[in-house]
């Protein structure tokens, strides 16, 4: 078992310098145009290992195959589509690569983009025996050498790179799936705070309130970067440059306030009976501190924040003693 986890490593190693030596031939030109087109330095490209898969549908099956690899294993290594009627063929095809390494450096799966509008935008490697979507995260091998005390979390490969290639080195991403309990205790390994850089959609917003629990639960403080009207960390690098996204980066919000803010955002608040409601639900999200202390400090916060609809510190928590009366914690 031990074995064919080193040999599925080697065939990605293998296939990953594939791609690399793809990218820089002229059938990979438009794949380079490409790259460079969205703004990424020749420098990046290297240090990601970025790649290029080419139009036929088979040569790196070819390729491999010549090195005498088993079709059995092949197949494990989600590098191919398995086909009754054609066989095995490339899973990549016409698609910019990026290879997905571990902490390691070795390379466990591979992301594809199509070049333009096609769908699906990317393509990945399945889970293998060597690729854990929920143990790794993107970009993790080069941010764990950064000297900064805090990792930022984001959404996509190209914002990793955007981010590193602005400066920001402790930048990684969760690949295309939801923050797990496994990502979580991997980030504690390295550091306990977190900037949550997801983009700006609802799909977004809705990643980062479910991902802030589980990094409390492993330990880890987080805080949510506000990326208006930007979309993704890597268009707001290309349109703010390095040092207004800095400057965002030290504003970033406090996780509980930013759940509060969220809320604040549900409920009608121009009128009384919305006010009433998303007080409760603030009294709500404060019953689930156990720290006497930091419930005060939040109580206060939200106070001074929501001043203007007339809230008051006695009646903020006159509203979460009477729900902790009511014994259990009312759902979320
Ligand atoms: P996004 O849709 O936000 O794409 O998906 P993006 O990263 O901004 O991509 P660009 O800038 O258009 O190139 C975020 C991440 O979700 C995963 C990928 O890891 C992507 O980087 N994803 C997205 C997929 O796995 N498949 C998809 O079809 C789309
Ligand atoms: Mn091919
Ligand atoms: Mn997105
Ligand atoms: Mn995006
Ligand atoms: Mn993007």
């Amino acid at each position: 078992k031990a074995e064919k986890r080193a040999t599925l490593l080697e065939i990605n190693k293998k296939a990953a310098q594939y791609f690399y030596y793809q990218l820089r031939r002229e059938n990979g030109k438009t794949a380079h145009d490409y790259l460079t087109g969205r703004g990424l330095s020749e420098e990046m490209i290297k240090k990601f290992g970025l790649g290029y898969s080419d139009k036929y549908s088979d040569d790196l099956y070819k390729y491999l195959k010549a090195q005498n690899y088993t079709d059995d294993l092949l197949r494990e290594s989600g590098l191919f589509n398995v086909d009754e009627r054609q066989g095995m063929y490339d899973k990549f095809w016409n698609r910019v690569i990026f290879p997905i390494m571990d902490v390691n450096n070795r390379v466990i799966g591979f992301g594809g983009r199509v070049m333009g509008d096609g769908k699906p935008k990317y393509l990945n490697s399945p889970e293998t025996q060597i690729f854990d979507k929920s143990r790794n995260l993107y970009g993790l091998n080069i941010a764990r050498t950064t000297r900064k005390n805090y990792l930022i979390l984001c959404e996509g490969y190209m914002d990793v790179i955007s981010m590193h290639q602005a400066g920001f080195t402790n930048a990684v991403a969760s690949l295309g799936t939801a923050l797990t309990s496994g990502h979580a205790s991997l980030v504690k390994r390295y550091t306990q705070e977190v900037l949550l850089l997801y983009d700006s959609d609802e799909a977004g917003v809705k990643a980062a309130l479910r991902a802030i629990p589980i990094l409390r639960e492993a330990g880890v403080n987080s805080r949510v970067v506000n990326l208006r009207p930007h979309k993704d960390p890597d268009e707001f690098i290309k349109t703010e440059g390095a040092e207004a996204f800095e400057k965002r980066l030290e504003a970033a919000m406090d996780s509980f306030m930013f759940r509060v803010s969220i809320a604040a955002g549900e409920f009608p608040m121009e009128e009384p009976q919305g006010q009433n409601r998303f007080f409760d639900r603030c009294a709500q999200y404060l019953l689930e501190l156990s720290d006497e202390l930091e419930r005060n400090l939040y109580i206060e916060a939200i106070v001074k924040e929501y001043r203007r609809y007339g809230i008051s510190v006695e009646n903020l928590r006159k509203r979460v003693n009477s729900l902790a009366m009511k014994g259990t914690p009312a759902e979320k």
